[in-house]
C-alpha cells in the first residue's frame, strides 16, 4: 500500500484566491483538511466583469494570508507538507503569476517540491476527489469561463470531445439576467424566477442541435431574448414580472436541452464510460442538473454532481490534482512556467470562442 500525500494547494487563476490541504493515498478517499477561498467579487462589481490588473494585485496581497490560514485550518505547518502544488495555467496570466511565485517561494524556503497544475485537469480530477470515481470517465465543465466536455482517461490523459465556440453558459446567464434587469451572477437569479414561468411561451433557439459533433453555441440565445424583450417593450411599454419569468424559463430551457442533446453526443462517443460528471457553476442549476441526472441513469451511469465548493474554483482541486501528479512521480522546480493557454488535450483543434474571462483552452 502506498503511504498518504499531504499536497499544500494554491490557486489564483481568476478572480478567487484559493488555498487548501488535502491528504489522498490511492484507492482511498481523499480527505480535504481545509479549503479556503478570498473571492475578489467586490473589487469587480463595479466594472461588471473581472478587471485583470485589479485580480493579480489582489491575489499578490492576498495569497500569504490564505496559504497561512489553510495550513493553521488543518492544523498543519509547512514542514508536515510532501510537496506545494499550484495552478500554473491555463488562466489571467496576472493571477496565475503572483500564485506561481508565492509557491515558489515557499516550496524554496522549505525544500519541498513543487508540482504545476493544470486548472482545468483540477476541474478534471474533482469527481475523484469527492467521489474516487475510476478512469475513464465523460466530463461536462460549464461555467462562467469554461464549457467543454473531456474523456477523462487519466491523470494526464484527456480527449476534449467538444465545447463552445463563442459563449460559456454562466457568461450568457449572467448576460441575460442582465438584460433582464437582475442582479450578477444572473445563473442563480434566473433559476429563481424560472420557476414561476412558462418555457414554452417564448420560441428560443437550439444552436447546434442539428450537428451530431459536441461543439456547442449560446450567444445566439442571449441575442434572441434581447429580440423578445425588444417586443415586448413596443407592445406594452415594458415587462413585467410574468414576461421575466417565462423568458427565463424559455432561457433556462433552451440551454438545458442543448446540453442534454450534446451530453447525448458525447456519451456516445464514450461507450467505456464509468460515470458522468458535472463540474463549474452552473452545474449547480437544479433544471440542469435533474435533466443530466436522467440522462445518465437511462444508460444506467453514475451522475456525479460534485457539492458547490468544488465544482467553482477551489484549491483543493489543485491539491488533489497534486497529490495525483505527485504520486505518478511528477515534480518540477524554479523553471516551472506561468501558462495563460494550456489546453489539456493537446491534439484536439482549438476552441474559437472564449468566455468572459479570456481564452482557457
Ligand atoms: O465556476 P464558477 O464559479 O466560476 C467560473 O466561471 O470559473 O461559475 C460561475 C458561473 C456564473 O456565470 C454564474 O452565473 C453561473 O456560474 N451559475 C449558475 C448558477 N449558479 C452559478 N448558472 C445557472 N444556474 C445556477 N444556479
Ligand atoms: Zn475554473
Amino acid at each position: 500500500m502506498t503511504e498518504p500525500v499531504t499536497i499544500l494547494g494554491i490557486e489564483s487563476s481568476c478572480d478567487d484566491t484559493a488555498a487548501a490541504v488535502v491528504t489522498y493515498a490511492p484507492n482511498e478517499r481523499a480527505v480535504v483538511e481545509s479549503n479556503l477561498v478570498a473571492d475578489q467579487a467586490l473589487l469587480h462589481a463595479q466594472f461588471g466583469g473581472v478587471v485583470p490588473e485589479i485580480a493579480a494585485r489582489a491575489h499578490a496581497e492576498k495569497l500569504d494570508i490564505v496559504v497561512a490560514q489553510a495550513l493553521k485550518a488543518a492544523g498543519r505547518n509547512l514542514s508536515q507538507m510532501d510537496a506545494i502544488a499550484v495552478t500554473s495555467g491555463p488562466g489571467l496570466i496576472g493571477g496565475v503569476l503572483s500564485g506561481v511565485m508565492c509557491a515558489k517561494g515557499l516550496a524554496a524556503g522549505s525544500g519541498k517540491p513543487l508540482i504545476g497544475v493544470n486548472h482545468l485537469a483540477g476541474h478534471a480530477l474533482t469527481p475523484r476527489l469527492t467521489d474516487g470515481l475510476a478512469f475513464p470517465y465523460l466530463l461536462l465543465l460549464v461555467s462562467g469561463g469554461h464549457c467543454q466536455f473531456l474523456e477523462v482517461r487519466g491523470i494526464d490523459d484527456y480527449r476534449r470531445l467538444g465545447g463552445t465556440i463563442d459563449d460559456a453558459p454562466g457568461e450568457a446567464f449572467d448576460k441575460t439576467a442582465k438584460l433582464l434587469g437582475l442582479g450578477y451572477p444572473g445563473g442563480p437569479e434566473i433559476e429563481k424566477i424560472a420557476e414561476n414561468g412558462d418555457p414554452k411561451r417564448f420560441k428560443f433557439p437550439r444552436p447546434l442541435t442539428d450537428r451530431d459533433d459536441c461543439n456547442m453555441s449560446f450567444s445566439g440565445l442571449k441575442t434572441a431574448l434581447r429580440r423578445e424583450v425588444e417586443n415586448l417593450q413596443n407592445s406594452q411599454g415594458g415587462i413585467n414580472a410574468q414576461d421575466q419569468s417565462d423568458l427565463a424559463a424559455g432561457f433556462q430551457r433552451a440551454v438545458t436541452d442543448v446540453l442534454v442533446d450534446k451530453s447525448t453526443k458525447a456519451l456516445r462517443q464514450t461507450p467505456d464510460a464509468t460515470g458522468f460528471a458535472v463540474a463549474g457553476g452552473v452545474a449547480a442549476n437544479k433544471a440542469i442538473g435533474q435533466s443530466l441526472k436522467e440522462l445518465a441513469e437511462a444508460r444506467d451511469l453514475d451522475f456525479i454532481q460534485p457539492p458547490m465548493k468544488f465544482c467553482t474554483d477551489n484549491a483543493a482541486m489543485i491539491a488533489f490534482a497534486g497529490a495525483e501528479l505527485f504520486l505518478s512521480g511528477v515534480k518540477h522546480d524554479m523553471r516551472l512556467k506561468a501558462r495563460p493557454r494550456w489546453p489539456l488535450d493537446q491534439n484536439a483543434a482549438p476552441i474559437l470562442g472564449a468566455g468572459k474571462k479570456g481564452a482557457k483552452a
